[in-house]
């Protein structure tokens, strides 16, 4: 068969330990010709692509990023992009494409599988954990270590300045790297987008810390991070290209709130790319292993519309539209357990 891969949306690490599963798999195993696109759907638009083989992934396995690039943006954007598609899985006799992405370019490959179809599978990927149908997504757990080894060092230094550490972690729509590198760091408080937060309550909590004579403070914020409805101002944001918000600033904005009510000294620290750079961590690398052979299966088993994902430990497909809009949001039974036990 002739196979093709894209990466879409933000880079996550172990997108190229996917690749190198695909290609190892589809080439050295079932004889496939594997077609790589780069920066995903501009490279299937504009026939910019390198035929994989083995030694195009040799030593890819532990490296960030992705050999093939990324960016966001679909075919839907232009009037002539999903022709231009079409024209591309013709001219080189595709059989199927593989995406790797998010929900934005999962849900791009379930709308052109349905409405147009095309023989897409996908594979779900972001840091954010956020995608629908899936029980995880790699490149989460590589940021979740990621920020909790960075917590585990503001609180040294917070200890020592009876500072109280704003630290603004990745998470749009969904609070799971905030939570979970909340809970594994030991955060005074942890804000997620998925609850609006009171900005005197918040600062209640480090106020109450400090009346114990713990007098340092970690609190750790998704970017997308909202207020109570009336109870604080958030700068306006602007869009970027895509018309997605431009994040980045809730850090500060709560930082000199808390000071102002409490009368402690705020640091801001926003993690942002660091959290998305580097070295998968090995369960990462192994997930996306697993992924990208059970990605070639599918293809030969013409399971097209559908994406592999991870679900109570083993691998499984289920159909792409479930990300259409949607977003996987936290265990908020979880959450609220974890602040009644260690907020306040
Ligand atoms: O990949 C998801 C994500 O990391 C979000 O958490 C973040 O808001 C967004 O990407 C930022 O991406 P970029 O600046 O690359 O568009």
């Amino acid at each position: 068969m002739k196979i093709g891969v894209l990466t879409g949306g933000g880079d996550c690490p172990g997108l190229n330990a996917v690749i190198r599963a695909i290609v190892r798999k589809a080439c050295d195993v079932k004889g496939d010709q594997v077609f790589g696109f780069y920066d995903a759907w501009d490279g299937v638009l504009e026939q910019r692509y390198i035929e994989l083989t083995t030694k195009d992934v040799r030593g890819i396995l532990p490296r960030g990023g992705t050999i093939l690039g990324t960016r966001r943006g679909s075919p839907f954007d232009t009037n002539d992009g999903v022709e231009k598609c079409k024209k591309t899985f013709k001219d080189l006799s595709l059989d199927a494409l593989i995406v790797i992405g998010g929900n934005g370019s999962l849900t791009v490959a379930s709308m052109l599988h349905q409405k147009h179809g095309l023989p897409i599978i996908g594979v779900p990927k972001t840091i954010d954990n956020d995608v629908v149908g899936t029980d995880a997504t790699f490149g989460f757990q590589t940021a979740v270590q990621i920020a909790t080894d960075a917590i585990d060092r503001l609180h040294t230094t917070a200890e020592s300045h009876d500072r109280v550490i704003v630290v603004e972690v990745m998470g749009r729509d969904a609070g799971w790297i905030a939570l979970q590198a909340g809970i594994a760091g030991g955060a005074t408080a942890i804000v997620v987008p998925e609850v609006p937060f009171d900005i005197d309550e918040l600062s209640q909590i480090v106020r109450k810390r400090h009346d114990r004579g713990r007098y340092a403070s970690v609190v750790v914020v998704a970017e997308g991070a909202k207020p109570k409805p009336n109870t604080m101002k958030i700068p306006e944001r602007k869009l970027d290209v895509y018309g997605h918000e431009k994040l980045g600033d809730i850090a500060h904005a709560i930082a000199p709130e808390i000071s102002s009510r409490t009368g402690f000294e705020t640091r801001v620290v926003q993690l942002g790319y660091i959290q998305r750079g580097g070295t998968p961590t090995s369960y990462d690398r192994v997930l996306s292993t697993r992924f990208g052979l059970a990605a070639v299966d599918a293809v030969h088993n013409k399971k097209f519309g559908q994406m592999v994902v991870l679900r109570a430990g083993q691998i499984e497909t289920t159909d792409m539209s479930v990300t259409a809009n949607q977003t996987r949001t936290i265990d908020l039974k979880l959450f609220a357990d974890v602040a009644a036990t260690f907020f306040g």
